[in-house]
């Protein structure tokens, strides 16, 4: 029987209110890593991470680069905790804020309010350590254990393998590739749309 049924307060709606549990942070497996909420006093750790094309090129026209200081900080000021269960956690790595990584649900009432897009990035001097990986993976367990969401999602833009990896190695599956999906740089590029579906998540 589910809680509702047994009289209990009903499961929180998908795209409202949604904190990680454990103190608001959610910990991986990267020594003294966890996913946490942002602070003022990070601004310059992520400033000095994300201050790279190598990022940008991968990202939404809305990723700063150059990324300065002010960029952070109305970054962390503006998005931290956005309303209708939009939520974007550091990504911290023996104590400092290396990267994000962030959830966007559909809109609420609507069709795709239980689907969210997921989207990283990390300080390319963290690269290769499996941290990316270890995110996606705690943040996925995370939503689908603390919301009512169902389908996490990510298009990858062509040419981006390590993110592909990572989506991979998280558990995602490749559904599609969206051809001429993104216009980058001046370049019209397809993505490869990778999903995680609740019953698909890896077990804990
Ligand atoms: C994508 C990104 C988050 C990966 O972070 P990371 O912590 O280095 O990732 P992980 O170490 O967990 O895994 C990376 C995987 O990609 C592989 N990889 C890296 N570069 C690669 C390349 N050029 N070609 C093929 N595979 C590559 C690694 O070998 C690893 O796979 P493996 O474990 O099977 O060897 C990081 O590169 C980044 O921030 N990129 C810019 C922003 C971005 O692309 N964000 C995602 C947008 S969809």
């Amino acid at each position: 029987m589910t809680g509702a049924a047994a009289g209990e307060s009903p499961p929180p709606p998908a795209n409202k209110d949604w904190q990680p549990n454990d103190m608001n942070t959610i910990p991986f497996n990267e020594p003294d890593g966890r996913l946490r909420p942002l602070q003022s006093a990070d601004a310059p750790s992520i400033a000095a991470a994300a201050d790279d094309p190598a990022i940008a090129r991968w990202l939404r026209n809305g990723f700063p680069s150059p990324y300065t200081l002010a960029d952070a900080e109305s970054f962390i000021a503006d998005f931290a905790e956005r309303e209708e269960g939009e939520r974007h956690l550091g990504i911290e790595v023996d104590g400092r804020v290396v990267g994000v990584i962030g959830v966007v649900p559909g809109t609420p009432g609507d069709v795709h309010e239980r689907t969210a897009e997921v989207g990283y990035w990390l300080g390319a001097s963290h690269w290769g350590r499996g941290i990316a990986t270890a995110a996606v993976t705690a943040m996925t367990r995370s939503l689908f254990a603390e919301t009512e969401l169902v389908r996490l999602q990510a298009a990858v833009y062509e040419g981006n393998r390590a993110s592909c990896r990572v989506l991979e190695k998280a558990g995602f599956t490749k559904e599609a590739t969206l051809r001429s999906y993104v216009f980058k740089r001046g370049e019209i590029l397809d993505a490869h749309l990778y999903a995680a579906v609740r019953d698909g998540v890896r077990p804990g």
